[in-house]
């Protein structure tokens, strides 16, 4: 097996040498770094905002927020104001205490953010929603968590079925001129009247954080419960992965309804005291740039989807922007195409590193660093402190280059520490010590990890294992397709035949010769076994908002089968 390698890049990253820290860290360490290692009072939105407002950060920007309508500056002083406002509105107008679940279900503002971190404050459970769910998703989530309040918008509370759950006493609606009654309560005009001083509600460092709900491959969404201990990891995470620093302009994508957006949208770096740019609004190639290129953005973290979408829109545009304040480019969500670092070079002059967590494991665990090697394709090493391994269904570590379970031994500072109601479900993730991702990926002898699919997406076809990734990746570099989604599909003589779902590039017209182009591309790009068999062109793939392709839905497309729960499914 060849394998493409590019060495790492000299710079003075806060990670500096991978192999020594891995060895010598210890968690325990971080825990100085917090004020709550002298005071003993924890609360992770105090070490978000209030320390650095109390510490000679005042001044300095934490929050940049962009959108169509609005553009808008707020210092570390300012978000300490406003998510204490936002404290004292949930705690008078709605009463709430500390354990309290607190949705809010709103688009990209700067209120969502006051929202949230006023919530913590109290020692609410803060369950953030997409934007995009319908009313049968919002009810499930509302209902599974016994939620008390939801933050909303006009727009939006027509889809939050309010008669329906018993336990859900107010409903704080974001917008212009509201008219309070019933339950409805005008938030504008309470956060005017609120003082911006607030009694914060210390609590314990196993005390729950975030509810995020997340889909698993069969039934309902369940509810992955944080607690405020996860700020261990995601500050240090932050430093070593992102490599943030003191004068960055950070970027996260991400939509707080995803992990993502609250692990490194709010967390990793505002505990850093870092200045976060926040942008609203839909995916628009031009106005991603502009941003980046009006903000003086140096580090950006983004989804495989966006950068593929970003190739798609042609390096023309690119041109027409100055990117040169970018200095570190991350990418997480789905596997990462080669052809997409190599693309990512060629335009931005950087490499995109790829890294590997999941909503349950709170932070980043796997990882490609600045001072380290980049093998395109593999997701990285584990971050010190981690321990990860291949295992087998009985919990047994596997040999370098043997495909299995993706595993981490458990105990990682912010492992999800429940699964909502639902203690079954949570057992059902461990095997002994190992925490068990429902991933499967092998390690190759140099300890790099090379992520193969979901356990459950895996074909087998003619005998031979196929990754779908891998043939997605192939597919994604033939110049007509610009999105890929592979299938095994049951045949009675090979088992599975590998199906491709391909969306084209623009420009491009679907045909009988193009398939057979596509099929042969890939025989002799990749191998014969991985040739897709059948190919089905698609307007557009069912993704998820998180930019994942959807392989259960195209495979009950293809099946004629219920598509289960597609709440998390992109418009
Ligand atoms: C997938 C996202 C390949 C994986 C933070 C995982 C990845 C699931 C990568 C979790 C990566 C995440 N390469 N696959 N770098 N990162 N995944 O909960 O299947 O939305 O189990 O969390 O995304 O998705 P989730």
């Amino acid at each position: 097996m060849k394998v493409e390698t590019l060495s790492a890049v000299k710079g003075d990253y806060n990670l500096k040498n991978y192999e020594e820290t891995y060895a010598t860290f210890d968690w325990k360490d971080v825990e100085k770094e917090f004020s709550w290692y002298e005071t003993g009072r924890v609360n992770i939105a105090y070490e978000a905002i209030d320390r650095h407002a109390l510490g000679g950060k005042a001044d300095k920007i934490a929050l940049y927020y962009r959108d169509a309508d609005r553009q808008e500056t707020y210092t570390f002083r300012q978000m300490m104001e406003f998510t204490n406002k936002a404290g004292n509105v949930l705690r008078n107008a709605a009463n709430v205490v500390k354990g309290d679940r607190v949705f809010v279900f709103m688009p990209r503002s700067p209120e969502l953010y006051f929202v949230v971190l006023g919530a913590l404050k109290l020692g609410a459970i803060v369950g953030p929603l997409f934007e995009a769910f319908m009313e049968g998703a919002v009810r499930d989530r509302l209902e599974d968590s016994g939620a008390k309040v939801i933050v909303t918008t006009p727009q939006l509370l027509e889809r939050v079925p309010v008669k329906e759950l018993p336990l859900l006493e107010t409903v704080i609606v974001v917008g212009d001129n509201v008219k309070e009654e019933g339950q409805i309560i005008d938030f504008k005009k309470r956060m005017a009247e609120a003082s911006s001083e607030l009694d914060i509600e210390w609590v314990d460092r196993e005390d729950g954080s975030l509810l995020h709900y997340t889909s698993g491959s069969t039934g309902k969404p369940k509810g992955v419960l944080h607690v405020h201990n996860a700020m261990i990891q995601q500050y240090q995470t932050a430093k070593w992965v992102l490599d943030l620093k003191d004068d960055d302009i950070y970027w996260c994508t991400a939509d707080p309804g995803w992990v993502t957006g609250t692990s490194y949208g709010i967390f990793g770096p505002w505990l850093n005291g870092v200045t976060n740019v926040i942008v609203g609004g839909r995916f628009k190639p031009e106005t991603w740039y502009q941003t980046i290129q009006d903000l003086k953005v140096t580090v950006w973290y983004s989804a495989p989807t966006a950068f593929r979408m970003l190739m798609g829109a042609g390096d023309e545009i690119i041109k027409k922007y100055d990117l040169s304040s970018l200095r570190h480019i991350l990418s997480v969500g789905e596997p990462l195409n080669p052809e997409v670092i190599r693309w990512g070079h060629k335009v931005f002059g950087l490499r995109i590193h790829d890294n590997w967590w999941m909503t349950e494991t709170g932070a980043q665990l796997i990882s490609n660093y600045p001072c380290m090697d980049i093998r395109p394709g593999s997701m990285g090493k584990p971050i010190p402190g981690v321990k990860a391994a291949i295992v087998d269904d009985q919990g047994n570590e596997l040999p370098p280059l043997r495909m299995g379970n993706l595993a981490i031994k458990k105990g990682w500072p912010s492992m999800m520490r429940q699964i909502w109601r639902n203690p079954e479900k949570y057992e059902s993730y461990f095997i002994g010590d190992w925490y068990v991702s429902g991933d499967s990926a092998y390690m190759d002898e140099d300890g790099y990890f090379w992520f193969q699919g979901r356990v459950d997406d895996v074909i087998m076809t003619s005998g031979e294992r196929v990754g779908p990734f891998e043939v997605e990746s192939k597919l994604v570099e033939h110049p007509a397709v610009a999105e890929a989604g592979v299938i095994g599909k049951p045949d009675p003589v090979r088992g599975e035949i590998i199906k491709a779902f391909i969306a084209l590039r623009a420009g491009y017209q679907p045909s009988e010769e193009l398939k057979e182009e596509i099929r042969q591309f890939v025989k002799t790009g990749l191998a014969a076994h991985a040739a897709p068999r059948e190919i089905e062109f698609r307007d557009k793939l069912p993704k998820t908002r998180s930019g994942k392709i959807m392989r259960r839905v195209l495979k009950a497309w293809e099946l004629d089968l219920p598509t289960g729960d597609l709440s998390t499914m992109e418009d």
